[in-house]
């Protein structure tokens, strides 16, 4: 299966990456539009996974909490194209980003991804918040020196 990876530049491609945000991580837990975005979307680096139609099939976004610490928020891909290496890829580009100018990320990762990350060389620090009532997170970190 053939995918590519970039950037999202023009406001079309921005807005089929929160909606793929919006499908995978807050639909299911009923959370309405505009839940999928925080604050900080224009001062982050966005990187999106499509498929060879063209269609976003994975996105993840990193920003700087300081000078030396990046932060991981929003992976995602879609159900049918999991555990096939998009999740990889994403996460390879962010951390890409990331080494230019830092050299710690961590992450708040969702209970059921706690393994993906741990594959990848993120050390599972502690619990971190309950988000919707229900899906536990746990603070991830990892030292890209
Ligand atoms: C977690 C997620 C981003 C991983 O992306 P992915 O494309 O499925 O991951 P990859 O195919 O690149 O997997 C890389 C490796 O991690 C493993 N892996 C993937 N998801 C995993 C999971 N949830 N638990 C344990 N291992 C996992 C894969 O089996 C693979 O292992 P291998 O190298 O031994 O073959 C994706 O499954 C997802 O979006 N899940 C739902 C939303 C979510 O929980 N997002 C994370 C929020 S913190």
């Amino acid at each position: 299966m053939h995918f590519t990876i970039k950037q999202p530049e023009t406001k079309k491609e921005f807005e089929a990456c929160y909606d793929l945000r919006w499908r995978v991580l807050r639909e299911p837990w009923q959370q309405p539009r505009g839940s999928e975005k925080d604050e900080l979307e224009n001062k982050s680096i966005h990187i999106m996974a499509c498929d060879e139609n063209n269609n976003v099939i994975g996105v993840g976004r990193l920003h700087f909490n300081n000078e030396t610490e990046a932060q991981i928020r929003y992976m995602a891909v879609v159900p049918e194209y999991e555990k096939q290496g998009v999740g990889t890829l994403i996460l390879e580009a962010l951390e890409e980003k990331a080494k230019q100018q830092c050299n710690i990320i961590v992450l708040d990762a969702r209970e059921n991804a706690i393994g993906f990350y741990q594959k990848k060389d993120y050390e599972l620090l502690e619990k971190s918040h309950l988000l919707f009532g229900s899906i536990q997170h746990y603070r991830m970190e990892k030292n890209l020196l």
